[in-house]
């Protein structure tokens, strides 16, 4: 258990572009998606599921995104074009968490999204844990509509976040965490 709170403690974040090959294999690519999906879900909906960007579908994605940065802003230059063209490929694996919240007749809508919000979190300690850096991003394509019924969203769902996953560069440095006391009240106050 210690090094369960080891892991916990020193988790960090990478920038995506810091994510470099190899990347998680095939079978920790399961291991990874079987550890997001074992989550607190209220009347067991799995209201979420994965869209995984490997390989050569990262740039297929990319020109989806590059394609939709054109559309809404025409006059920008080439090399910005490119950029978001390699917007999905900077990390070796790409996980879209999507969340599929809907409206039941007994789990508020708000308790599926956090659902998703757990995956997500699992998702990055999974990859911690097995060695490897993530990072979870939504960035300005998970809220554009063309780009993401291209991804196969149907109307509803929405992406919970992108997470980049790839070797790290080394040890991350923290950043300041909040004070507790400056989050954390006793009731009563
Ligand atoms: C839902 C969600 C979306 C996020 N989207 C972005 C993003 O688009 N761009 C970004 O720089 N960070 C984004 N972040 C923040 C990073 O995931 C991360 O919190 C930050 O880089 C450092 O966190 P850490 O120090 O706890 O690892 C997002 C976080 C969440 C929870």
């Amino acid at each position: 258990m210690q090094d369960a709170l080891e892991l916990l403690t020193t988790r960090r974040s990478f920038k995506a572009i810091e994510l470099a090959a190899p990347g998680p294999s095939a079978a920790e690519i399961d291991t990874l998606l079987t550890i997001a999906s074992r989550v607190p879900d209220h009347g067991k909906l799995a209201p979420w599921r994965f869209i995984v960007f490997e390989g050569k579908a990262r740039h297929a994605a990319g020109a989806i995104i590059a394609a939709a940065f054109r559309a809404k802003y025409p006059d920008a230059k080439p090399e910005h074009v490119e950029a978001e063209r390699q917007r999905l490929a900077r990390a070796p694996l790409v996980v879209a968490v999507v969340s599929r919240a809907a409206p039941h007749v007994k789990i508020p809508e708000w308790e599926q999204v956090l659902s998703a919000g757990a995956v997500a979190m699992s998702l990055v300690l999974a990859a911690h844990a097995l060695g490897y850096g993530a990072n979870w991003i939504t960035e300005w394509y998970a809220y554009d509509r063309a780009v993401v019924d291209a991804f196969g969203l149907a109307p509803h769902e929405r992406i919970a976040g992108f997470v980049h996953i790839g070797s790290p560069p080394g040890v991350p440095e923290d950043r300041p965490r909040p004070k507790l006391d400056e989050i954390t009240t006793r009731f009563p106050a």
